[in-house]
């Protein structure tokens, strides 16, 4: 996608042909910031202060963590110590499992020698087919948008609610919830975009709101709590969201706030559908709200908050009083009941066992096997 005209993904190698490169998305939308990561310890850095996040950019990140280290050092010994110390740094979104796992299953039988240039030929891989998966993700919801948009008797604007960031900026590029967006809004759909704050960090109106307006998606940033408001005033006509980590029976963990959308989007008959690639569906698990784990973040992200002030200057101030207690968890689960359907790369599922196996059945039988 473009920023200021310019094409980007989130992440990319360097003309080096080593150092990896991403996007600060800490500093957006008030700066735009490139960094660049030539350790493995830089990597997980990335990952645990989020300068990258979204799960599957968490996902291609580690993948290019684990080139970095067989950089460094490519015995068995420090295969395992980089799997388990970028397995460390975030603990909900699946796709970093997926991601080491994908680098130390193709690595391990190769001889050291052969492993740094394997893995960044594999994470390479990997950040390409996230695009693909993303760009089918975003035409199987365009057909959905296009149905629910032919149905409307007026034609006139479709009103899409998000939450967090499950944007270009949380992928490798396109994005999951917004891919059928962007490509709706290509297609000349006139749909605008409701855009959840998403605190602590804001994800939706720091990331979200700043890539939609890059794309000239018309968009409106709105605070936490109006979504249910506006469902009950047919203001919604659809609710996308991503996710971190989706169990094999389809609960969905997003970022903390998503399941009160769900509710609100039940109780007032709003489709809620979640987008999301196979790598983010946790076959191991099949409750999601007593199995996925949950991230507890620092107690900074809610107490303060960060900005822009009217001299063009950023600064942090505090926005609850000195002392009172903080409970900071990052993300929340979704009951597969809550979710009208799972919008995937090959077509767009139920919320169910039967419904993920039918479209993934070569991954649900692995998982039994
Ligand atoms: O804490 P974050 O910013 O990594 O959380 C991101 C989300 O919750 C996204 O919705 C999710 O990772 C899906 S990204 C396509």
């Amino acid at each position: 996608m473009n920023i200021n005209g310019t094409p980007y993904r989130t992440i990319w190698l360097a003309d080096d042909g080593r150092t990896v490169e991403i996007i600060d998305q800490t500093k957006l939308p008030h700066l735009f910031e490139t960094v660049a990561l030539t350790s493995m310890d830089d990597a997980a850095r990335a990952i645990r202060d989020m300068l990258v996040r979204g799960a599957p950019l968490i996902g291609a990140t580690a993948a290019y963590g684990m080139a970095l280290a067989m950089r460094e050092d490519p015995s068995d010994g420090n295969l395992s110590a980089a799997y388990d110390a970028l397995f460390e740094t975030r603990p909900t979104a699946v796709n970093l499992r997926w991601g080491l796992d994908a680098q130390r299953t193709f690595l391990a039988p190769l001889a050291p020698e052969a492993r740094a240039e394997a893995a960044y030929r594999r994470a390479a891989e990997i950040a390409d087919a996230d695009v693909a998966i993303c760009s089918a993700i975003g035409d199987n919801g365009l057909m959905l948008i296009r149905h629910l948009w032919e149905g409307k008797p007026d034609k006139g604007r479709l009103n899409v609610l998000t939450h967090c960031n499950a944007g270009w900026l949380a992928t490798v590029d396109w994005g999951t919830a917004t891919a059928p967006i962007y490509k709706a809004h290509d297609a000349g759909i006139p749909i605008h975009v409701w855009v959840d704050e998403t605190r602590p960090r804001n994800q939706g109106f720091n990331l979200t709101a700043f890539e939609l307006a890059q794309h000239g998606v018309p968009h409106t940033c709105i605070v936490d709590n109006a979504g249910g408001h506006l469902m009950q005033h047919g203001e919604v006509d659809l609710c996308i969201v991503g996710t971190d980590r989706t169990t094999a029976n389809g609960d969905v963990c997003n970022k903390i706030g998503t399941y009160l959308k769900a509710l609100a989007a039940q109780d007032n008959g709003v489709p809620f559908y979640v987008a999301l690639p196979s790598p983010t569906i946790d076959w191991t698990l099949h409750d999601g709200i007593r199995d996925i784990p949950i991230e507890q973040r620092a107690a900074a992200e809610v107490t303060h908050l960060w900005g822009a002030t009217g001299d063009g200057d950023t600064a942090t101030i505090r926005v609850i009083p000195e002392g009172s207690p903080v409970a900071n968890h990052a993300f929340d689960v979704t009951p597969a009941r809550l979710v009208t359907g799972l919008i995937t790369e090959r077509g767009v599922a139920a919320a169910s066992r039967r419904g993920l196996a039918t479209l993934f059945p070569e991954l649900a039988d692995r998982r039994r096997a």
